[in-house]
């Protein structure tokens, strides 16, 4: 047993849709979410700016004495959980193992696309891990750039927010996908949009999900569970100002002892 919160990350409102799944699958736990929306967009850095503000987020998340840090974010996960995983004390976790591991359980997969952003589809990480464990599927990457600061903004139901999805996921539809992975935390902000476009042949894959799953084995293989019986506080953290962010967060909120506030790193 561990009462420790749980300590969650992401550029911005992305993680979000990841935090909402582990609300819903670990209801006892206690959460400090970092939003660093002072450094978004997180999608077109390098890989070496990334790796350094996931190390800035994990640091900054264990001074505030987190059992475990969830990388809420396909960037940071892609190109910096290898290098930041020996690192610390506590178990790190991102979102492409635990989505492989349910694509694994699928049967008649052959072709998967991913959408993600650019740093993400340039670390191939998507691709490497699928092909590890499923080396017959082929693998259809497109990067989204747009997405993300879309998401952002609050115009993901808008029409420029259809034409933009029209023409991401349309190699998807030439390709013939089986299912589509959203390789990016923001994009279940679209999950409509996209399953409009793409009809309901092709599985859509939400990372949240799988995240929250693996996260509760980890927690009870670890024994690290919080077995505290009482009301879970959840905590965000954001590194700048940014309405949509709030209206979001005080959205997804709003029947749970929460409080949001600012720092400067
Ligand atoms: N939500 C993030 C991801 O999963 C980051 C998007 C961004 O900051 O560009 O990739």
């Amino acid at each position: 047993m561990d009462n420790r919160p749980i300590g969650i990350f992401d550029s911005g409102v992305g993680g979000l849709t990841v935090f909402s799944e582990i609300i819903k699958a670990l209801p006892t736990e206690d959460i400090i979410y970092l939003g660093d929306t002072k450094q978004f967009p997180y999608g077109n850095k390098s890989k070496n700016t990334i790796i350094e503000l996931t190390k800035k987020n994990i640091e900054f998340l264990i001074k505030k004495n987190v059992k475990l840090v969830v990388i809420a974010c396909g960037t940071a996960t892609s190109q910096a959980l290898k290098e930041v995983k020996g690192l610390y004390q506590i178990p790190i976790i991102g979102i492409i193992k635990p989505t492989v591991m349910f694509l694994q359980n699928k049967k008649n997969i052959k072709r998967v696309g991913i959408m993600a952003t650019t740093g993400t589809i340039r670390s191939n990480s998507w691709e490497k891990e699928i092909k590890k464990e499923m080396p017959k599927v082929e693998v259809i990457n497109r990067s989204c750039p747009l997405l993300a600061p879309m998401a952002e903004e609050g115009w993901t139901n808008n029409d420029i927010a259809k034409l933009t999805i029209k023409e991401y996921v349309k190699i998807f539809q030439e390709k013939v996908v089986d299912a589509l992975v959203l390789g990016c935390t923001h994009y279940p902000l679209f999950y409509n949009l996209i399953r409009d476009e793409l009809g309901k042949n092709i599985d859509i894959i939400d990372t949240g999900k799988q995240v929250a799953k693996h996260l509760g084995d980890l927690l009870v293989k670890e024994k690290i569970e919080n077995q505290l019986n009482r009301v879970p506080e959840y905590q965000i953290i954001l590194t700048d100002m940014e309405k949509e962010f709030l209206i979001m967060a005080n959205n997804l909120l709003k029947n749970y002892k929460s409080n949001i506030y600012f720092v400067n790193m």
